[in-house]
């Protein structure tokens, strides 16, 4: 089946996650374009949304959706968003298309956090997909060393700044083993911005898109 079609599935499955007001937190990402897609067949029904990229907040617009700032919002019910790998306990990979850092904080903003994907994304272990890590751009070298004393291949990505003016480490060759613990010894690197494991903060919920219809995975 085609991946879209799988895509398109989580993300109309979130749907049902929704509160009936308030304002939504919006990730980043062509499953999350769905979302957002399917977020404007029910806009009259919540008042906006707070977005972790220029992008989401674009497509929000175009879709007539109110783009609303994180830090009038308070704290948000629920946050929905994709990602590059889940494990079974929802810890994440995350950061494929740049926006980690503001993923991260929107998901920590939010009482429950919805992930959408494609059924591709569930994995055993994380760190098949390159590990992003946004850097600050005068320590990229310096955490890079730092990253291949932790066992990986840090690899620039050319040509990309993140919305926050900096740049990415694509960490290759990662077979990780204890992702929260991981996490916050990439966290410890000075420079570092964001890693893009989401292990201290999982998602709460896994919707995948699948040829039998969206399954489910919650955390105990
Ligand atoms: C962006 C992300 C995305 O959620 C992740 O890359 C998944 O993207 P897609 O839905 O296009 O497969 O973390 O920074």
């Amino acid at each position: 089946m085609d991946q879209n079609i799988l895509k398109q599935q989580a993300a109309e499955a979130a749907l049902a996650y929704l509160p009936h007001d308030g304002i939504i937190g919006v990730g980043t990402g062509s499953t999350v374009n769905f979302f957002i897609d399917a977020l404007a067949s029910i806009k009259g029904r919540f008042e906006g949304a707070a977005s972790s990229s220029e992008a989401s907040s674009e497509r929000l617009k175009a879709h007539g959706i109110q783009v609303v700032d994180l830090n009038a919002a308070g704290e948000l019910d629920v946050y929905v968003d994709g990602a590059d790998e889940s494990n079974r306990h929802l810890q994440l990979i995350k950061g494929g298309g740049g926006a980690l850092t503001r993923e991260k904080i929107i998901a920590a903003a939010s009482k429950k956090f919805i992930c959408i994907a494609d059924q591709s994304k569930l994995v055993d272990v994380l760190g098949g997909f390159p590990l992003p890590v946004e850097v600050i751009p005068m320590a990229r070298s310096y955490v890079a060393r730092e990253l291949v004393k932790l066992g990986g291949r840090p690899v620039l990505r050319e040509g990309f700044t993140t919305d926050n003016g900096n740049q990415i480490l694509d960490v290759h060759d990662l077979e990780i083993m204890e992702p929260a613990r991981f996490e916050m010894m990439v966290n410890q690197i000075v420079g570092v911005v964001t890693v893009g494991i989401f292990a201290n903060r999982p998602a709460d919920v896994l919707i995948l898109g699948s040829e039998k219809g969206p399954q489910v995975i919650k955390l105990d």
